[in-house]
C-alpha cells in the first residue's frame, strides 16, 4: 500500500512540475495554441483523428497569428517568406518523426523509402539515379502511355454515362482513370485494371485509405508506431499494399523475359523499363529496390492527382461562367485529339484553373514538419525557437495569405493568376511571383515532390479533354461534396450528368 502510494504521489508531482514546466519555463512558453497542445500531442491527435485539420490550423491560426504552438514541441508557421528557409535547398531542417511512420516492416525489418527517411543521404542516393526520369521531358516521353488510358475513359463514358443517360460518379471515375490506370500505365506499360472493372481491385483503394489514415493519425504521436504497426511481435493497423507489391514483382519478373516472349513495344519506355535500366549500375540497384521504386510511385502518384482533379471539376462546375470561359478558350485553340500537353501550355484560362484548384485545396492537409537545426529560428517578430523543435507549414493555411493571394483568398476565383486591366506587366509579374513563392502544393527545397510533372501534364491533358469533348453539369449544384483529410485531402459526393459537346469546329 505504501509503495502504490509513494508511485501515486510521485506521479502527480511529476505532472505537476511537467504542467509548471511547460507554462512557465519551456522556451516554447511564449507561442500561443490550444491549452492542452502544451502539454501532449494527444489533442492534435484526436484533431486529426476527426478528418478536418485544414479548418482547425485556419482557424487557429486566424485567432493567434504566424506562429502556433499545436503540441509540446511543435510550432505550426503560416508566413509565406517562412518557405524557403524551412524547406531549403540545402535540406538544413530535417524532416521530423512524422515521416518514418511511412516505413514498413518486413519480417521484422523496418524499411524506409524516398518519402519517409530523415536521411538526407539515404534520399539523395534513392532519387539521383531516377531524377532525370521525373523531369518535364523525362514524363513527356511517356505521354502516348497517358494518352491509351485517356482513350479508354473516353469510351467509357461514352458508352456508359452519355449513352444511356447516367449520373456519373466522377469522384470515383477520376480516381479509376486518371489516377490509379494512368500511373499504372507509365509505371508499368499497362493499367492496374480499375477502369474496366469500375471499382476497387483486391482492395488495393481501402488499403491505400486505410494506410493514409494510420499515417496522418498515428503521425501526430510517432511513438505510438513502435507499439502499433512496428511492433514485432503482432503488428497492428498498417496496410501491407500487398496487392500493388504483387503485381509490381509480377510486372518485373515479365519484363525479365526475352523481349520476343513478353511481345513488348521496345519504342515506348515506361518506369519500369527506366529503372531496370538502372539494375547493377550500383551494387544495392537490385530487383527489390526497382520494387521500391515501383512502389513510391504507385503509392505517392495516385490519389494525388485524383485529388486536384475533383478540386478542378467541383470548382470549375460550380460556377457556370468559369465553364463558358474555358470552353470558349479550348475551342478557340482547335486542339486536336489526343491532345498534347504542349499544346495546352498556351492556354492561359487552363492554366489559371489548374494553379487555382491547387491553391484551394491542395493535396496534403496537415503539417510538412520539418526539425530545427541546433542554431535554432527566429522569426521576423523576433521570437526564438530553438533548435531540435519540430515545426511546419500546412499549404491549407498558406495559400488562404490575404496579403498575398488578395481579400478574397478564400474564394475559387481562376482571374487572379491572370493580369488585371488596372495592373502593368511589372506589377503582375510581381504579384504572380509571389503567388507561386508561396505555393506549397508540391512542397518545396531538396524534398519537393518528385512527382509533380507527372501530375501536372496529366491534369492539364485530362482537364482540357474532357471539357472539350463534354458538357458536365452537379446534378445538385448546391450540395456541397465531402471532405476527409489523411494526410491527402480526399473528396466524394461529386455526381455530374455528361452529355457529348456540339462543338463549334
Ligand atoms: C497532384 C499530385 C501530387 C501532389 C499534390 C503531391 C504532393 C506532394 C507533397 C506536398 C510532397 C512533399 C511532402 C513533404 O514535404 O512532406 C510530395 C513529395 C513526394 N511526392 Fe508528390 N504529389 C503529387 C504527385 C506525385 C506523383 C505523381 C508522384 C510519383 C510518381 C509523387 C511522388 C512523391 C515523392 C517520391 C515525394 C517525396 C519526395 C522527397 O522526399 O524527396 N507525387 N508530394
Amino acid at each position: 500500500m505504501g509503495f502504490l502510494f509513494k508511485i501515486w504521489t510521485s506521479s502527480v508531482v511529476l505532472s505537476i512540475s511537467y504542467i509548471i514546466w511547460q507554462i512557465y519555463v519551456s522556451p516554447l512558453r511564449k507561442f500561443q495554441g490550444p491549452f492542452l497542445a502544451k502539454f501532449t500531442n494527444f489533442w492534435r491527435l484526436m484533431d486529426v483523428a476527426a478528418g478536418r485539420t485544414e479548418l482547425t490550423q485556419k482557424a487557429l491560426h486566424r485567432q493567434y497569428g504566424v506562429a502556433v504552438r499545436l503540441g509540446p514541441n511543435l510550432i505550426s508557421l503560416s508566413d509565406p517568406a517562412l518557405i524557403k528557409k524551412i524547406y531549403s535547398i540545402k535540406g538544413d531542417f530535417i524532416k521530423s518523426d512524422f515521416y518514418p511512420v511511412n516505413d514498413v516492416l518486413a519480417n521484422g525489418v523496418r524499411i524506409a523509402n524516398m518519402f519517409g527517411t530523415k536521411s538526407n543521404e539515404y534520399h539523395n542516393a534513392q532519387v539521383k539515379p531516377i531524377q532525370k526520369y521525373y523531369t518535364m521531358n523525362g514524363v513527356m516521353q511517356c505521354e502516348p502511355l497517358v494518352d491509351r488510358t485517356t482513350e479508354r475513359f473516353i469510351h467509357i463514358l461514352d458508352t456508359k454515362f452519355v449513352k444511356p443517360s447516367t449520373v456519373l460518379k466522377l469522384d470515383d471515375w477520376l480516381l479509376y482513370s486518371d489516377a490509379w490506370d494512368n500511373i499504372g500505365e507509365i509505371t508499368y506499360g499497362a493499367p492496374m485494371g480499375f477502369l474496366e472493372k469500375g471499382g476497387d481491385i483486391s482492395g488495393i483503394l481501402q488499403d491505400a485509405d486505410n494506410s493514409l489514415d494510420y499515417f496522418a493519425i498515428v503521425g501526430q504521436a510517432p511513438w505510438l508506431d513502435n507499439l502499433l504497426a512496428k511492433n514485432p511481435i503482432y503488428p497492428i493497423g498498417q496496410a501491407s499494399f500487398g496487392a500493388v507489391v504483387q503485381f509490381s514483382v509480377q510486372r518485373l519478373i515479365e519484363r525479365m523475359k526475352p523481349q520476343a516472349a513478353t511481345g513488348k513495344d521496345t519504342s515506348q519506355k515506361d518506369y519500369l523499363d527506366y529503372f531496370m535500366e538502372k539494375m547493377g549500375t550500383e551494387p544495392w540497384i537490385n530487383d527489390q529496390q526497382v520494387v521500391g521504386w515501383l512502389m513510391v510511385n504507385m503509392m505517392a502518384g495516385a490519389d494525388t492527382t485524383a485529388i486536384i482533379l475533383r478540386a478542378v471539376f467541383y470548382y470549375v462546375l460550380k460556377q457556370k461562367r468559369i465553364v463558358r470561359r474555358l470552353q470558349a478558350e479550348l475551342d478557340a485553340a482547335r486542339l486536336t485529339l489526343p491532345i498534347s500537353y504542349k499544346s495546352t501550355q498556351n492556354l492561359p484560362y487552363l492554366s489559371a484553373i489548374v494553379l487555382e484548384a491547387c491553391r484551394v485545396h491542395p493535396g496534403v492537409g496537415l503539417l510538412l514538419e520539418r526539425t530545427i537545426p541546433a542554431e535554432g529560428l527566429t522569426l521576423d517578430d523576433g521570437r526564438y525557437i530553438p533548435g531540435g523543435t519540430t515545426v511546419g507549414m500546412n499549404a491549407w493555411v498558406v495559400h488562404g495569405d490575404q496579403n498575398i493571394y488578395g481579400q478574397d483568398a478564400e474564394c475559387f476565383r481562376p482571374e487572379r493568376w491572370l493580369q488585371q486591366e488596372d495592373e502593368s506587366e511589372g506589377e503582375f509579374e510581381a504579384r504572380r511571383k509571389a503567388m507561386r513563392d508561396a505555393d506549397l502544393t508540391f512542397g518545396a527545397g531538396n524534398r519537393v515532390c518528385l512527382g509533380k510533372n507527372i501530375s501536372i501534364l496529366e491534369i492539364y491533358k485530362i482537364v482540357a479533354t474532357l471539357f472539350l469533348l463534354y458538357d458536365l453539369e452537379l446534378v445538385d449544384a448546391k450540395k456541397d461534396w465531402h471532405v476527409q483529410n489523411s494526410w491527402f485531402v480526399r473528396q466524394s459526393g461529386i455526381d455530374v450528368n455528361i452529355k457529348r459537346r456540339e462543338r463549334a469546329f
